[in-house]
């Protein structure tokens, strides 16, 4: 055996000799280019976590959103420390501004928490010398994000190819309502993606209209679609060197948080849905996803459940799963022993046709607990719960200040408010939360140290009507 072995090494270092001898006379041939360690990127970095700059440090935006979607976007982008340069209409600003105020004077908190960590410059993109100024920020900028009507940005004669000609390295990233077809020129707002998308139609109850639901899919989760599309972009443009168009439509973004939806109307083709509680109640589908309810999107049935105290308070209830490994600690908590065997109950397909009976019965349970009793109680036993939190209970979360999910900030006119933070937790990259700025507080600051005007020179753009309100004087900007 052991002469076996030592023949068998032999060989096959002899094969590696050749091998070796091969990759000699291959590398005399041409020789093999050089490759530096770790694929040409820099060596580790050895500051301590967190102490190395930020994720998007360098990266310039030329923001020039408004309303919700856009800034999403380019407010996540500054989180993850990019310089933002919000460009905004003389005198008006982003309309946010003053929608919704809840403070006299002060930007209303629709703006400020869409608008934190970026810089206000204002610059009147009809006026020449606004052009100008706004042909050196592309010239300056990394991305230009922008979500207005179809057609405006062409006719502020900033169209791609002008751009591009300016600044080939220009990243041009836009929201718009709907992709190329039928109503690509359409105005879009929050709901009307939400109806598009595919959401309103499968959210609501099967006997009432169709609902748009309070999450801002349309607007907020088009602005993370976008925002995952520039940094896509960025990373492409290190190997080609050149920038690119992005598109998201909000219709496509709200289809793709949708999704799962769309698998059920492919599902319908093959029988009914059987977790759909209208399937136990028997009632027949029709040809379309219907809605749901409060069932659950996936495999494992879910409800909503009235907790101790429903009768007064309009969130006293739970999110209760009955998830399949976890069946008999429920049969146990609820006090249905019996049901870990009885055939009716025992099995995920024997539970389907009677889930509104079960979900009837274990209320009987969570009606006798608070929702964060029975979130306690139901954790213990694995059993998947949630309590249904009021937006009081979230703001005054102490675990969510502790991560920075929820931030207080101070704002020179409107004083302390809470926004969101980055909802993205890098561990070499911590957010940058900062305040949304005033209207153009920062184009003295922009023009000069950003794109180099000259003191002559800022006075003459001051006068030039490119950076105020026709109406008003060159020092009210930033008011
Ligand atoms: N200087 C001068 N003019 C400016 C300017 C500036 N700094 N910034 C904007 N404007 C002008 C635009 O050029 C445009 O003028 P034009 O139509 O004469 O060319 C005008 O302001 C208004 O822009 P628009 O985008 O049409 O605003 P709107 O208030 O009429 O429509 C939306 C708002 C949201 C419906 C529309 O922008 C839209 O459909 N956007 C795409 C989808 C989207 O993001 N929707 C979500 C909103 S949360």
């Amino acid at each position: 055996m052991a002469t076996k072995k030592k023949a068998k090494t032999a060989k096959s270092r002899a094969k590696s000799s050749a091998a070796a001898k091969k990759v000699v006379k291959l590398k005399a041939k041409k020789p093999a280019a050089k490759v530096a360690p770790g694929n040409g990127m820099p060596r580790p970095s050895s500051k301590p976590w967190g102490q190395a700059g930020r994720a998007l440090q360098g990266v310039k935006i030329l923001d020039f959103t408004h309303v919700q979607s856009g800034p999403t976007c380019t407010q996540l982008l500054a989180y993850m420390g990019a310089d933002v340069i919000k460009v905004e209409r003389p005198g008006i600003g982003d309309i946010t501004r003053g929608q919704l105020r809840d403070v006299k004077g002060a930007d209303s908190l629709y703006f400020t928490m869409l608008n934190g960590s970026k810089r206000s410059i204002t610059i009147d993109s009809k006026h020449p010398k606004g052009k100008e100024i706004l042909d050196r920020l592309v010239k300056e900028c990394d991305v230009l994000v922008e979500n207005f009507a179809p057609g405006a940005l062409d006719r502020m004669g900033l169209t791609f190819e002008h751009i591009h000609k300016l600044n080939p390295r220009m990243i041009v990233a836009s929201v718009k309502g709907f992709g190329p077809g039928p109503y690509e020129d359409c105005k879009v707002y929050e709901n009307v993606a939400q109806c598009a998308g595919g959401s309103a139609s499968t959210t609501g109850f099967r006997d009432g209209p169709p609902l748009v639901t309070g999450a801002q899919i349309g607007d907020s989760g088009t602005g993370l679609h976008l925002a995952l599309g520039i940094v896509s972009a960025l990373y492409q443009r290190v190997r080609t060197g050149r920038g690119q168009k992005v598109l998201c439509a909000m219709q496509d973004g709200v289809l793709n948080l949708a999704r799962v939806k769309l698998r059920d109307q492919q599902r319908l083709a093959h029988g009914p849905l059987t977790e759909y509680s209208q399937y136990g109640e028997g009632v027949p589908f029709g040809k379309a996803t219907p809605r749901a309810g409060n069932d659950s999107g996936g495999g494992q049935p879910g409800w909503i459940l009235k907790c101790k105290g429903w009768e007064d308070d309009p969130d006293a209830y739970i999110y209760f799963i009955t998830q399949a490994p976890v069946w008999t600690a429920i049969c146990d908590l609820i006090g249905k022993p019996d049901w870990k065997t009885d055939p009716d109950y025992a099995t995920p397909p024997a539970r389907l046709p009677r889930l509104k009976q079960i979900f009837a019965t274990i209320e009987q349970w969570t009606m006798t607990r608070t929702k964060f009793e029975v979130m306690e109680i139901c954790n213990k036993h694995d059993i998947p719960v949630g309590p249904i939190l009021s937006m009081k209970e979230i703001a005054e979360e102490p675990s969510l200040r502790a991560t920075g999910t929820v931030v207080e900030v101070d704002h020179p006119t409107r004083g302390k408010y809470l926004t969101v933070g980055n909802p993205i937790k890098l561990s070499d990259s911590p957010a940058d939360v900062r305040r949304s700025p005033l209207l153009g507080e920062h184009t003295d600051e922009i023009l000069r140290k950003v794109l180099g005007y000259s003191e002559k020179e800022v006075a003459e753009i001051k006068v030039s009507g490119a950076i105020t309100a026709p109406d008003k004087p060159a020092k009210a900007e930033a008011a």
